[in-house]
């Protein structure tokens, strides 16, 4: 089979490599599409030690990568139980533990197939339904990485949200809010086409490069709340944090109430200044949030095979699995446009 390799930064390629063979608990998946993540980019762009892709011979890896992955079963070891040959299914990378490291047991997203070990629905493997295209379920997984920020600071209906970042990921956690019936959830950004998606799904756009003062424009939106010294505040309930940019968690603080809850989805490049005197007088409650948990992905799960998500939107480019390498250098031009770049295997 046809595998993309990782053999450092801006070195990679597509190479014959073995198939992967299933043990008698195991499944054997037929990648049907592959999303490229912004840590598959970072490896690419910089390093993939600090986010789970070995390079080749790296502690005796094969350099195969990806984990945001959907196909079809082709084959099931002999103890395999509930799962047949040819159901469509969602992979659960973070459950696939391969030399430790985020991705599927043996090959990965960006291989024609895959082995899932000790395969179980609702544990590492979700059916989808058959009305549910592979295009649509290729962003369940970072789906559920919005959908567990959400959760971290238990994001309620009535409450009012202020996320940063307008990518994937900033997308997600605006589709995993909306889906809980959250009303005017603002995203800020600076890039315009990634706002017209904001308004596209129903958030509200902030362009903090042409609209002018955040603080302003949020009291304007929902009404001003006034501390215990007379201060005014604006009402947001919950920040996400899905940009991690210097200025975020100061200004956080800044435009924060009493008992508002950040979640902090970004990985930050380098330490970020937090007013801890801002915290303590506001009662805010700051969470890291890495990843997801297995409530989190049955939650983006169910969204996106039920249809009760427009996050499939972000699917902006498709490229045939032949031209692997060719994607990745699309994916990593900021100025290509693109947001979720996909690798079509069919
Ligand atoms: N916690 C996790 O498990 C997890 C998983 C995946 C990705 N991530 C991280 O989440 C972040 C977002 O991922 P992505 O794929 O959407 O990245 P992305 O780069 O596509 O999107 C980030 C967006 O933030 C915007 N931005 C930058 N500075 C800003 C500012 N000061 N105010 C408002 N917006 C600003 C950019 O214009 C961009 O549109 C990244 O840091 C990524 O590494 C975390
Ligand atoms: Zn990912």
């Amino acid at each position: 089979m046809k595998a993309l390799i990782y053999y450092g930064p801006k070195d990679i390629k597509l190479e014959e490599v073995p198939m992967p063979e299933a043990g008698s608990k195991d499944v054997l998946v037929k990648i049907e599409r592959a999303g490229i993540c912004g840590s598959d980019l970072t490896a690419y762009l910089y390093d993939g030690m600090g986010v789970g892709i070995l390079r080749k011979g790296q502690f005796g890896h094969d350099g195969q990568f990806g984990h945001e992955m959907v196909g079809t079963v082709s084959q099931l070891g002999s103890e395999v139980e509930g799962i047949e040959v040819g159901d469509r299914v969602f992979i659960n990378p973070t459950v696939c533990k391969r030399n430790g490291m985020l991705g599927c047991d043996v090959a990965g997203a960006f291989s024609e197939y895959t082995v899932v070990e000790d395969a179980k629905y609702g544990y590492n493997l979700y059916k989808l339904d058959d009305d549910c295209s592979f295009d649509e379920a290729v962003v369940i997984e970072p789906l559920g990485v919005g959908t567990h920020g959400k959760n971290r600071i238990q994001v309620r209906p009535s409450d009012k949200v202020l996320i940063y970042g307008a990518g994937t990921i900033g997308l997600c956690a605006l589709n995993a809010c909306l889906a809980v019936g959250c009303q005017d959830v603002v995203v800020s950004d600076m890039n315009a086409q990634r706002l017209e998606m904001v308004k596209e799904m129903g958030g509200i756009p902030f362009n903090s490069a042409v609209d002018g003062d955040l603080k302003e424009f949020l009291m304007n939106l929902h009404g001003p709340v006034y501390d215990t010294f007379g201060q005014a505040k604006t009402a947001i309930d919950a920040f996400i944090d899905c940009a991690g940019a210097a200025l975020i968690l100061p200004e956080i603080v800044s435009l924060a109430k009493a008992k508002s809850r950040v979640a902090i989805v970004a990985v930050y490049k380098r330490p970020a200044e937090l007013n801890a005197a801002g915290l303590l007088s506001n009662e805010m409650t700051v969470k890291g949030c890495c990843g997801y948990e297995t409530e989190d992905i049955v939650e983006a799960f169910n969204n996106v095979n039920k249809h009760r998500t427009e996050i499939p939107k972000i699917v902006t480019h498709h490229f045939k699995h032949e031209d692997a390498v060719k994607a990745f250098e699309f994916a990593a031009d900021p100025a290509a446009g693109g947001i979720k770049v996909v690798i079509d295997y069919e």
